[in-house]
């Protein structure tokens, strides 16, 4: 049995899910894989930064909102990061904090600094991943450790772990999908009747929202997971600025009504394609014929297909996730990287 010291940073929908989560296959990883964990650190920009090298005690921990809570709890606030890890003698970092589209930061430098430490990241952030991955990756390997992200991309499905693990020497020529859920639910409650604001609403309740949900509908967050793919299944340099970008913004509740009428719905598209210099990417508002398997993507669901050297069309359909789906690409990369 091995066992590991957790640290959260952000403690929002997805790493409170972690935990629910955690602790419903506590028996499993400790039965099937060996794993024992106990959550050390737990951290936020409102709360600060808090650790218990013993263990929060979990009815407790789930249950906290405010600082003072913590101390409660036994915890023992630290000033920095840097202490934070040390104090709680971190394993694994899991770093769930908003996502900053220009740079990445501060999520960067924590987990540069938790490698750097000798801890596991695990991120669900896309930040790092577009900003810093191939640094990131190469302080992994260096300090032995793992930089793992399944989560930033269709929530847990596997997508990077099916090209680094399952599909080895194979070529992405490019990809198409919907990869958006906030647009897509919105999209979807607007071919229903609801207006804009009522159907952003409806997406913010589901927990699938960006923090803040202009990143949704202005097709940022659908620019980064673009970016994030390119740079890591394609292997090329793309920032999500470089991406041709359009959001729904612009799209009136009788437009995406007449779309669905006439058999043309409205997807937010994300597009990359391979060219002789570089790769093309785009994320923008395109009418699909109903015979085009993105039409029939409706609410949370997603989709995307890879068109590789390989496998001409290789399609990954997810329906409906809840935040449960997210939290388990963290759990796979948690119990990926307790393997190593
Ligand atoms: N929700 C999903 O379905 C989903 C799916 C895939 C990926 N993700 C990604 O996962 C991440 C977290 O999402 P979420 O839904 O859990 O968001 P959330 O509920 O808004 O929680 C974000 C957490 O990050 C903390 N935070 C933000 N900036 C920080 C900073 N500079 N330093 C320390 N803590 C900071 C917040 O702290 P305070 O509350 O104290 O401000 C909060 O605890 C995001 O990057 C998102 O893109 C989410």
């Amino acid at each position: 049995m091995k066992s590991f010291n957790l640290c959260l940073l952000g403690f929002g929908n997805v790493n409170r899910t972690l935990v629910e989560l955690l602790r419903l296959k506590s028996a499993e990883l400790k039965e099937r894989y060996g794993i024992a964990w106990r959550v050390t650190g737990v951290a936020s920009r409102r709360l600060g930064w808090w650790a218990n090298a013993d263990g929060f005690e979990i009815d407790g921990l789930v249950k906290t909102r405010s600082s003072s809570a913590f101390a409660e709890l036994s915890g023992q606030e630290c000033p920095l990061p840097t202490d934070w890890l040390r104090a709680a003698h971190a394993d694994v970092l899991f770093e769930a904090t908003s996502l900053n589209v220009e740079n990445g930061q501060p999520a960067v430098d924590h987990i540069r600094a938790a490698l750097e430490y000798g801890a596991h990241a695990i991120t669900a952030n896309k930040g790092p991943i577009v900003h810093a991955y191939r640094e990131l990756r190469d302080l992994a390997t260096e300090r032995g450790k793992q930089f793992l992200f399944e989560s930033t991309v269709m929530d847990g499905i596997p997508i990077f772990s099916l090209f680094r693990n399952t599909l080895p020497a194979i070529e992405v020529k490019g990809f198409k999908g919907i990869l958006n859920s906030t647009t897509n639910v919105i999209l979807t409650a607007m071919e229903q009747g609801l207006g804009f604001d009522d159907a952003l609403r409806q997406a913010q309740r589901l927990g699938v929202a960006e923090t803040d949900a202009t990143y949704d509908i202005e097709g940022w967050d659908a620019a980064v997971k673009v970016a994030a793919l390119v740079n890591v299944v394609m292997g090329v340099r793309l920032l999500p600025q470089d991406v041709n970008r359009q959001g729904i913004c612009q799209l009136t509740g009788e437009e995406v009504r007449a779309a669905r009428a006439a058999g043309q719905p409205y997807k937010l598209v994300c597009r990359a394609q391979r060219t002789t210099v570089a790769v093309s990417a785009s994320v923008r508002p395109e009418q699909l014929p109903l015979t085009d398997p993105m039409a029939l993507v409706t609410g949370t669901s997603s989709i995307i297909q890879f068109e590789t050297d390989i496998f001409p069309k290789l399609t990954i359909t997810e329906e409906n996730p809840g935040l449960y789906a997210t939290a388990y690409g963290m759990l796979a990369d948690f119990i990926h990287a307790a393997g190593l």
